[in-house]
């Protein structure tokens, strides 16, 4: 049984022109151990299913699933408290804009040791706590790359520099020992030697510590060193998934080839400063879905038949959706 599994997830969203299927019968899974990546272009809906699983989605959307669980437990179905438990000792999330979700009232040192759960300073008597808190905080800094701890954990997010904010995001997701982290774009923005540093410290925490990881991402290249599967998300919709390594050699829909194909590290043939060979247009806005499979108009294969929504097709543990597939004749 996966630890996360979600199953035909739909978020519909008010909008001016009626409700919209911002997501649209989403599936993904994940199991102890496995770092899954989550890609599509900006406006697909990769921070809508991080807002679904946290649960922090606004009261008057609808979100329905035929499955959203957790360890075999139902998310939809528990309240706020079983919740924000789970999402305490056991689901961190590192969110898209880490500067936005620090309080800037609070020093960073503060807010770290409040991320601190609980459960970790078990057995220990009050007297203890505050320098068993000290030394967790310490270590984990130390982890993310933060050197001078005593001098940034006194100071307010304005004070440092982005980077430093964005690794104390970091840590607080780590301080926990969560089994499933969810990183929404953790490394956008981030100087090389510093991605470098995380990407080996998330490679290091699955290997030694099973941790499961949803990295969510722009940087194919940084992505696909880690994640044995992927998930390719269009328009609110997921396209294809499977194992990374089959999807990289054989992409089966014609938007996972595009994605690949517009990361020039992929085709090594490419020469510097030629141009990307993505697809032409741009995805669409939530009020302009268009009929049948969203990626029609911009899809060079497309075919009448396109207007009808394409079904979930499966080989083996390779899922896509679309009627008319790469590598066709060799299915
Ligand atoms: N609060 C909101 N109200 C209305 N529409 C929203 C809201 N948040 C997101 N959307 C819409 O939902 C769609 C998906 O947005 P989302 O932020 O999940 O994209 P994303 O894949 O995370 O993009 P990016 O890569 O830029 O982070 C977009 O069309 C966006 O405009
Ligand atoms: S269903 Fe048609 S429009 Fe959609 S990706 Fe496949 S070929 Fe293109
Ligand atoms: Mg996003």
């Amino acid at each position: 049984m996966p630890m996360l599994d979600i199953k035909n997830l739909t978020l519909e969203i008010d909008t001016p022109v009626g409700w919209v299927k911002a997501l649209d019968r989403i599936n993904l899974t994940l199991e102890k151990g496995e770092v899954r990546a989550l890609v599509g272009e900006s406006g697909s809906g990769k921070s809508l299913i991080v807002r679904a699983i946290v649960g922090s989605v606004p009261d008057n959307w609808r979100l329905t699933a035929d499955r959203l669980s957790w360890k075999g437990e139902s998310l939809l179905s528990m309240n706020a408290e079983q919740r924000r438990k789970i999402m305490r000792k056991e689901i961190a999330v590192v969110f898209q804009n880490p500067q936005a979700s620090l309080d800037p009232s609070a020093t960073l040192g503060d807010q770290l040791e409040e991320s601190i759960p609980a459960h970790l300073l078990a057995g220990k008597w009050f007297w203890q706590r505050n320098a068993e808190r000290k030394a967790l905080a310490s270590k984990v800094l130390h982890k993310v790359g933060i050197k001078d701890h005593q001098d940034c954990l006194q100071k307010f997010p304005h004070e440092v520099a982005r980077d430093v904010n964005h690794k104390m995001m970091i840590a607080m997701a780590l301080v926990s020992e969560p089994e499933l982290l969810i990183a929404d774009d953790p490394t956008r923005g981030m100087e090389a030697t510093t991605k470098v540093q995380l990407l080996k410290l998330l490679t290091r925490m699955n290997q030694t510590k099973e941790l499961s990881i949803l990295f969510i991402s722009h940087d194919l290249l940084a992505i696909s060193s880690m994640a044995n599967t992927m998930t390719v998300l269009y328009c609110g919709q997921t396209v294809e998934s499977g194992k990374m390594k089959q999807l990289r050699k054989r992409p089966l829909h014609p938007y996972t080839k595009a994605l690949l194909d517009s990361a020039p590290s992929f085709r090594k043939e490419l020469p510097v400063k030629s141009d990307l060979s993505a697809l032409d247009g741009t995805i669409p806005t939530l009020q302009h879905l268009p009929i049948g499979c969203r990626l029609g108009p911009r899809c060079p294969r497309a075919q009448k038949e396109c207007v009808k929504v394409p079904a979930v097709r499966r080989i083996h543990e390779h899922y896509y959706s679309c009627h008319y597939p790469l590598h066709r004749d060799k299915l």
